[in-house]
């Protein structure tokens, strides 16, 4: 192993320390935290993991964190509903809906319905575009993550050859449009491959960072990796023995990077962890 290691879970408690001056500044205005309210729908059991994970780190952070459990039977005119409410709710400065939602209700819809301002997971078509013309206000909380990694670490991207593995709305393409930003942690010349790419392991010997959210255990091999390339990886999959590990096979990978993220302790701490620091500032700007 001759790769250093990018982080994420140090990182991510370094975050939570200096938003405590921010949460207690908002107390000191507002007279009441930040308010982040999550939806679950269902009983999808790693959504239920994750969405406690979100409550738990609110918490330990001084948010005001709730759950709001639903049935899976909710029609999406009720899950409509409870947004609405959420939206209108001055105690609430941040809405999530955990994806995915049961059959029957149109995801976009309810994304659709979040109130922009409240939109902490940075999914709604306004904060997409906004993001999209280098105007941020809220950008996906794991592609944050990843740039908030990198910057933390002193790993420079401007001017490299990045590429991404996957184009989902959550992942691939916030990561893309992140690092294709003017200045700061961006400034990358980007390729995103995605399932109809052509000799992906050709395209990801040209990186000199490579980010992978593919959702597939193993995809990327020691011998796709540039050497002295930064590799991140966005995978999380449990193997058959119980042990956690990513899309990219860390064991060769390590040999060949300068930097890369561990499976776990790498991005997922810092997806949390940007969810809070999503969660802050739009108390901020309300008023706090
Ligand atoms: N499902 C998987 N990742 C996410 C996320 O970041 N936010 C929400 N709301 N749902 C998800």
């Amino acid at each position: 192993m001759s790769a250093r290691i990018l982080d994420g879970k140090e990182t991510a408690r370094a975050i939570r320390g200096e938003l405590a001056g921010r949460v207690a500044a908002v107390r000191d205005r507002l007279g009441r935290p930040p308010g982040l309210t999550a939806v679950l729908v269902g009983d999808d059991p790693a959504s239920g993991i994750y969405v406690k994970n979100k409550e738990k780190a609110a918490g330990a952070a001084g948010i005001a964190g709730e759950v709001r459990r639903l049935p899976g039977s909710t029609s999406e005119a009720e899950l409509l509903d409870v947004v609405d409410a959420l939206n209108a709710d001055p105690k609430v400065d941040g809405i999530l809906v955990q994806l995915p939602l049961p059959k029957g209700i149109d995801p976009d819809r309810v994304i659709d319905r979040i109130l922009p301002a409240k939109d902490v997971d940075g999914f709604h078509p306004e904060n997409v575009g906004l993001l999209a013309i280098g105007r941020p206000r809220f950008a996906s909380c794991t592609p944050l993550g990843v740039v908030e990694l990198l910057r933390r670490h002193g790993v420079e991207v401007r001017g490299a050859r990045a590429v991404v593995l996957g184009r989902s709305n959550i992942v691939g393409k916030p990561m893309a449009m992140l690092l294709l930003q003017k200045g700061s942690v961006g400034d990358a010349t980007v390729t995103v491959c995605h399932s109809a790419s052509r000799d992906i392991p050709a395209i990801v010997r040209e990186a000199d960072l490579l980010v992978a959210a593919v959702g597939r255990p193993g995809f990327v091999r020691g011998d796709w990796i540039k050497p002295g390339a930064v590799v991140v990886d966005v995978g999380i999959h449990r193997r058959e023995d119980g042990s956690l590990c990513g899309d990219v096979v860390f064991e060769e990978a390590s040999e060949v990077a300068s930097w890369i993220t561990p499976v776990p302790g790498g991005v997922g701490p810092m997806t949390i962890a940007m969810l809070l620091s999503n969660t802050v500032a739009a108390a901020e700007r309300a008023g706090g």
